[in-house]
């Protein structure tokens, strides 16, 4: 059985006490979203299991929500569907429901995540696609330098790819997703060449890893990266990520179909 908080969250995070800031900073990206799109293909009938905000849920598709989190449900704009309280290891619907389903940034934060993605098989007559990050890749970041603990977190939350791909079945590709410059929406990589954006507590309070940690870690990695831009250390190590327009970080998109 899945342990839900007070405010319904039933992951490793709670998203009742995290504040309001998750929709600002976690703003959906168009080019990642184009990824996406691409996964979903004409699909009509899509299921976002783990929908937060809602997040790269568009009009193209009639879609279906799936997020147990309250405060994050509160968070979506009126113009989405209502999502559906409920969990991914436990989806309420009948097999082959949907055209398609998708899972954005949401299963490593699952109490089971094999059990998450094959009920999403289930409930799914096409493609399955899951966006999240390879645990082998994270700690390749230059922020593991400044606070390791955050993506040891990391590298331990996210399953390995083979048990996302043998609890989806059928086939499964394996995509890396270029992260833009400009990325639109916080999550760590996305700060690549912009490191200074990594020192508002307010972007990494977006970013669940970082709720991990202690006060002391935070601190530490505040006062480390400020003498290393200050100095210009972080820019002799790092600064050729300042101008490359895209990053290959951790991200990744599972494509899964029968
Ligand atoms: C980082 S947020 C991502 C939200 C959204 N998909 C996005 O891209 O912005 C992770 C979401 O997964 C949800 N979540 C955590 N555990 C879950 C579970 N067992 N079943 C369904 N959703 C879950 C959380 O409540 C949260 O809204």
């Amino acid at each position: 059985m899945v342990m839900r908080t007070h405010d319904g969250s039933a992951g490793d995070v709670d998203y009742g006490s995290l504040g309001p800031g998750y929709a600002s900073y976690r703003r959906p990206d168009e080019r990642i979203a184009h990824v996406i799109a691409r996964a979903l293909g004409d699909a009509r009938a899509v299921l976002n299991v783990g929908a937060g905000t809602g997040s790269y849920e568009t009009e193209a598709h009639a879609i279906t929500a799936v997020e147990p989190s309250l405060a994050m449900r509160a968070m979506r704009p009126a113009r989405l569907a209502t999502a559906i309280d409920a969990v991914a290891e436990d989806l309420p619907f009948a097999d082959g429901e949907f055209d398609a389903s998708m899972t954005l940034f949401s299963v490593h934060q699952w109490s089971d995540a094999a059990a998450g993605l094959r009920e999403m098989r289930r409930v799914t007559r096409g493609p399955v696609a899951v966006l999240t990050c390879d645990p082998a890749r994270v700690r390749d970041f230059w922020l593991y330098e400044y606070a390791p603990d955050v993506l040891e977190t990391e590298a331990r939350r996210y399953p390995p790819l083979r048990l996302l791909t043998a609890a989806l079945g059928g086939t499964t590709t394996v995509e890396p997703v270029p992260i833009p410059l400009d990325c639109t929406d916080g999550f760590n990589e996305a700060y690549y060449g912009r490191p200074e954006l990594l020192l508002d507590p307010a972007a990494r309070q977006a970013c669940s890893a970082w709720s991990f940690v202690d006060d002391r870690a935070r601190q530490d990695f505040d006062t480390s990266l400020r003498r290393a831009l200050g100095s210009g250390a972080w820019d002799d190590a790092f600064g050729h990520l300042r101008s490359r327009p895209t990053y290959d970080g951790s991200l990744v998109l599972l494509r899964a179909t029968r």
